[in-house]
């Protein structure tokens, strides 16, 4: 099996934002999919680690925001490389309005906001594929949208070009490096969550 035929999948990339009482959240994600169109429903796929992940577990409600090809790495860092579990990923940052679910959606970098109530959810072991009825959408702009394609090709590679050459496995999504020799089968990126599958050796 050649792990490069599942990067011949396309996807796009967006902040699925959730909150509770104390805390509004989001995560980048690639797995936000239009599943039926009557009723209109869509899918996001998260991990059980994320904090967003217990957020919609518990609130039933999230949105999607699109991200189009001005989102610079420093989003994903903000909101793909750590977890709100330990971090307030909204400080300091400024571009978000609520939408009529109280959630909250980026108004730059995104070209569309959707508003998803969970009707089902599958357990796919490591992740949950949460199925939603879509409340709410708007087209923010006339950008582009961001393909997982662009995220590797223009996107990331730009922050990793910055840093120091180094030995071991990089991860392929995030830039991570596990330096170390060999690399277990079952592990996973302490960053992006993402399997061994999408390490490359240095
Ligand atoms: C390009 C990219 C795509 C990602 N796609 C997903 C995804 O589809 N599902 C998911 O659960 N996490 C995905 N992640 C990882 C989460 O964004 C990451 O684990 C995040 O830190 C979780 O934050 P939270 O704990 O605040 O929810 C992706 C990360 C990146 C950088």
């Amino acid at each position: 099996m050649n792990n490069n035929a599942l990067y011949k999948i396309s996807y796009g990339l967006f902040i699925l934002t959730a909150k509770n009482q104390e805390k509004i959240n989001g995560c980048v994600i690639n797995t936000a999919i239009q599943v039926t169109s009557s009723p209109v429903r869509i899918a996001v796929t998260v991990n059980k680690d994320n904090f967003t992940h217990d957020l919609i577990k518990n609130s039933g409600i999230f949105n999607v925001s699109v991200l189009d090809v001005s989102a610079a790495f420093d989003l994903f860092k903000r909101f793909g490389f750590r977890s709100g579990k330990t971090a307030d990923k909204f400080s300091g940052f400024e571009d978000f309005g609520y939408s009529s679910n109280g959630l909250p959606y980026l108004t730059k970098y995104a070209c569309a906001f959707i508003s998803g109530r969970v009707v089902d959810s599958v357990d796919l072991g490591t992740h949950t594929m949460f199925v939603a009825d879509v409340s709410d959408g708007e087209i923010l702009s006339d950008k582009e949208p961001m393909t997982y394609a662009y995220y590797h090709s223009s996107v990331k590679t730009q922050a990793s070009s910055d840093s120091a050459p180094k030995k071991g496995w990089k991860c392929k999504i995030c830039g991570y490096v596990y330096e170390h020799e060999e690399m277990a089968d079952d592990f996973v990126c302490p960053i992006c969550k993402h399997g061994a599958s999408d390490f490359e050796k240095l």
